[in-house]
């Protein structure tokens, strides 16, 4: 899948944002090693700290149907910004998938690339613990 169309599948995930809190909707698309596509959006609470980002809505979408082989995540918003993955996500992100390559685009159909790696090098890694 293009760069373009895994944007695309996350732009469409955005539309199911439940964002009434900070009106700030967030739509992710994951595409795993097999092709598998997986999708989320960012799902707030009243209670602010139970909010759910779309990233981590799609990790757990996937892993819930038995995919961890991560490729490719794309991250969309359709604002005039970036929306960078939190750092909560990016540990959520390199359980699986420490080499992961992020996507992220914007309203006027931007994107910028990046590995996991830049955004998060040394996580916490189960191997600490070793
Ligand atoms: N949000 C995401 O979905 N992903 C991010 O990487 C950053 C923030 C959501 C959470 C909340 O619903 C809204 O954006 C504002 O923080």
């Amino acid at each position: 899948m293009t760069d373009r169309k895994l944007l695309e599948r996350a732009a469409a995930a955005m539309a199911n944002a439940y964002a009434p809190y900070s009106r700030f909707s967030v739509g992710a698309a994951l595409e795993c090693n097999d092709g598998s596509v997986f999708t989320g959006c960012n799902v707030e609470n009243c209670a602010l700290g139970c909010t759910m980002c779309a990233e981590s809505v799609v990790v757990g979408n996937a892993v819930s149907q038995g995919h961890t082989d991560f490729a490719r995540l794309a991250v969309y918003t359709n604002g005039s910004n970036y929306c960078f993955p939190c750092g909560e996500c990016r540990q959520i992100l390199a359980e699986f998938a420490p080499e992961l390559e992020i996507l992220i685009g914007r309203g006027d159909g931007r994107y910028v690339s990046y590995k996991l790696t830049e955004l998060m090098p040394n996580p916490f890694s189960g191997e600490q613990m070793e």
